[in-house]
């Protein structure tokens, strides 16, 4: 899967700070995941995708749009009114993906990423 992140990075998470996680399976094959939290920003409930990726043969077959929509279903259910991601601002393909799902950016993040540094977008969208 595309998204490269160190090991302690998911144990983490998956120890302490993950409410959804969603995978998408193709002939018992596991071909794209999404990785959520919730949290409250400013007395707001904000579902927060931490990791989302669809493995490189089957980009552009609706997975990541599928995965996206079912994790704003359930955002719905729980009473979740709004969803945060950052995004590398050079990753335009997954800024385009996400503006068509009707993310807008909402500010710079500057040097958020390591390795390599990069600054980043705040993209949210109200549910
Ligand atoms: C971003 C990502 C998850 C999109 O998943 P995907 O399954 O390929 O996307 P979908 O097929 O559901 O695309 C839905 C729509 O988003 C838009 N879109 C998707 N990829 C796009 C791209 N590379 N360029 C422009 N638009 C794109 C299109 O409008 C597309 O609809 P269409 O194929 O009918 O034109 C995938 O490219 C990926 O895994 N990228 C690497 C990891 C990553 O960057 N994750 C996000 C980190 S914040």
């Amino acid at each position: 899967m595309p998204e490269h992140y160190k090991l302690q990075f998911w144990n983490f998470h998956l120890d302490y700070f993950w409410d959804v996680f969603l995978a998408a399976k193709l002939d018992d094959k596991v071909v794209g995941y999404v990785m959520c939290h919730a949290e409250t920003i400013h007395h707001v409930r904000a579902g927060i995708i931490i990791s989302l990726a669809v493995a490189p043969e089957h980009k552009r077959e609706g997975i990541g749009k599928e995965l996206m929509q079912n994790v704003q279903r359930i955002f719905r259910m729980k009473g979740i009114p709004l969803v945060a991601l950052q995004v590398r601002k050079s990753n335009v393909d997954a800024i385009r993906f996400y503006e068509g799902l009707g993310y807008q950016t909402e500010m710079m993040l500057p040097g958020y990423y390591t390795e390599p540094t990069e600054d980043g977008w705040l993209m949210s969208r109200v549910l």
